[in-house]
């Protein structure tokens, strides 16, 4: 079937299963492999995406479900301001080890801070307790996150 999506201000066509998670469009269809995939089941955080500007797992999204929505993926939210934000703090702070699930990361941290410019540390642990990292940065990337929301004060 023939849908019309719109990634990163982009109109796109593509030809797929309704049922076909997002992930798999962006990646196989369209080439865009900044979207990871860890676990299919919503449980590692690594292929998340914006859609209408709120962090979502593309993996158990299907394309039928988003036909008129906005989506943001890594390869665009550095235009964003909460995302070019986030992406200079990670630079800063050398937040990055393997970086397999960096963009997922960084896709959660800048919709946290484009909701709550000024997030506490519960708003962190709530925005990103479900993106799992095995090489354990958890601490930077809470201090990317303080570190990208000092820009806001
Ligand atoms: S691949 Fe989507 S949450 Fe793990
Ligand atoms: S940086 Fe290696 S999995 Fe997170």
């Amino acid at each position: 079937m023939a849908f019309t999506i719109n990634v990163n201000g982009q109109v796109q066509n593509v030809d797929v299963d309704g049922d076909t998670p997002l992930l798999w469009v962006l990646r196989d269809v369209l080439g865009m492999t900044g979207t990871k995939f860890g676990c299919g089941m919503a449980l590692c955080g690594a292929c998340t995406v914006h859609i209408n500007g709120v962090a979502t797992r593309s993996c158990i999204t299907t394309i039928d479900s988003i036909e008129k929505a906005k989506i943001t993926t890594i390869e665009a939210v550095g235009a964003t301001p909460a995302g070019a934000q986030i992406q200079k703090a990670w630079l800063d702070h050398e937040v990055v080890q393997c970086g397999y699930c960096q963009s997922g990361q960084i896709m959660s941290a800048s919709a946290l801070l484009a909701s709550k410019p000024q997030p506490t540390d519960a708003d962190i642990d709530e925005a990103m307790s479900g993106n799992i990292c095995r090489c354990g940065t958890y601490v930077r990337i809470r201090e990317a996150i303080k570190l990208a929301a000092q820009a806001n004060k």
